[in-house]
């Protein structure tokens, strides 16, 4: 179940009503598939080849198709990284970049655990999402955020996009975030 700390005033919001609810008021979808749909063989598993990778977007095909025709995706991945990821130190280094996107970003975790970091509205300020297997989230248009690993360091995530070109980084200087630095 996703956890959220407000970087600000160090609040935690746990249980799923509670999350949900303030992910609502950020406008971030946040919803839950059934990871038991994952292979049984495929678990615990984080280097994916090709054929391994097909395997989970036909496991989650309905909650895929789902999400696809309530918000407009037309195309669909898998992203693995762990240990075995070639320069994963370089990777999340390039990660830990404020940036934004001209459409939502949309990750289901479907193994592991991953944290966007995303400005709030109004004076929320930065807050961190850890997600764990199961948790499905949309960071909105326009919206500044970033995605790390946490210290399990693996996951396995299917990303949505309505244009892959729509989903260039911009990077968004932000004196805020800078003076909170970027972990905590
Ligand atoms: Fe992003």
């Amino acid at each position: 179940m996703a956890i959220i700390r407000v970087r600000k005033t160090g609040e935690r919001i746990t249980g799923i009503e509670n999350v949900r609810a303030f992910l609502d008021r950020q406008g971030v979808l946040y919803e839950r598939w059934d990871t038991g749909k994952l292979p049984a063989h495929l678990r615990g598993k984080f280097n994916l080849t090709d054929a391994e990778k097909d395997e989970i977007l036909r496991a989650f095909d309905a909650d895929i198709r789902s999400l696809a025709a309530r918000r407009g995706y037309v195309k669909w991945d898998v992203v693995a990284l762990s240990e075995a990821t070639p320069n994963l130190e370089e990777l999340l280094r390039t990660f830990a970049q404020v940036h934004t996107h001209t459409e939502d970003e949309v990750r289901a975790i479907v193994a592991g655990s991953g944290v966007f970091v995303i400005k709030g509205q109004g004076d929320t300020g930065y807050f961190d999402c850890e997600l764990e297997a199961g948790d499905v989230i949309s960071v909105p248009e326009r919206t500044p955020h970033f995605f790390t690993l946490t210290d399990e360091r693996r996951v396995v995530a299917v990303r949505l996009f309505i244009d892959p070109s729509g989903w260039v980084a911009h990077p968004y200087e932000d004196p805020e975030f800078a003076a909170a630095g970027p972990t905590a």
